[in-house]
């Protein structure tokens, strides 16, 4: 068993692709490694999906930092990868470094992600320069939620030439590879070939060089909204509710525990 490396990743671009997944707890991250994902992302979506909050917005350093040491802790192989959250590399360089320096050394993960392309050119060189690998993060962009007005599809129309320009100043500052979120399939084909870097999609088609979804989504544990992009490969939330009903009467009605659950 090879551990996946940012390099390795690199080297990945047109000749395998590259599949990712989110995790943001050991149970599910030592799953998630064995079945053989290559990188682990531990999302700011920990907001969302975890924590119970209204988008990705108020999750902190230290709550990303919390969730990546227990995701680091049920890896062997993949790459781990954390989010950097909202307000924790807009300010400034110097803090943009600061805590990148500080999730790197306390959670374990080998890299960071952070939003943005031509506005974040300067951030993703700074850290880079530094030795902390950056994957980038354009397109649909959920910190940038109340901006785009919503979760919508990005780079369409005009804004065709400004996603490829975000794309180019990525890739230019440094960065390992891409996510490409919320993008038309034919534009993110484009920038899958014009990169020198791996791309890796999510509501962007085929044609990335890697895909990325939630792990809640694809086991249907995230509620009824599902997005067009998402396929959920099972449906773990009706069978959890399933078994805690089957539990709850067991209980009530005597038939657990029983004697063979008991010790004499
Ligand atoms: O936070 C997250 O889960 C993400 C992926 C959806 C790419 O950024």
């Amino acid at each position: 068993m090879e551990k996946i490396t940012v390099p390795a990743i690199k080297g990945r671009k047109g000749k395998e692709k590259i599949s990712m997944l989110t995790a943001y707890d050991y149970a599910f991250s030592t799953i998630v490694d064995t079945a053989g994902i290559d990188i682990i992302l531990v999302g700011d979506s920990v907001g969302n999906v975890m924590l119970g909050y209204p988008n990705t917005l108020p999750v902190t350093v230290e709550e990303m930092i919390h969730h990546t040491k227990a995701v680091v802790k049920g890896v062997q192989r993949s790459l781990v990868v954390i989010d950097m959250p909202f307000m924790s590399y807009q300010e400034s360089i110097e803090q943009a470094r600061r805590n990148a320096g500080r999730m790197i050394k306390e959670s374990g993960a080998e890299c960071v992600k952070l939003e943005g392309g031509t506005r974040m050119r300067d951030v993703i060189g700074a850290l880079v320069d530094i030795d902390i690998p950056v994957m980038g993060h354009i397109g649909l962009t959920p910190q940038s939620v109340h901006r785009m007005g919503g979760y919508k599809v990005q780079g369409k129309g005009a804004a065709e030439q400004m996603l490829i320009d975000d794309a180019k100043a990525v890739e230019e500052a440094g960065a390992f590879s891409v996510v490409l979120e919320g993008v038309p399939r034919d534009l993110a084909r484009r920038i899958t070939e014009m990169l020198t870097i791996p791309t890796i999609g999510i509501g962007a088609g085929p044609d990335c060089d890697g895909q990325v979804l939630v792990l809640h989504d694809i086991l249907g544990m995230a509620g009824k909204f599902r997005p067009k992009f998402v396929k959920t490969y099972t449906n773990l939330g009706e069978l959890i509710e399933k078994a805690v009903k089957e539990y709850v009467e067991d209980v009530k009605n005597g038939a657990f525990p029983d004697d063979s659950h008991s010790f004499h």
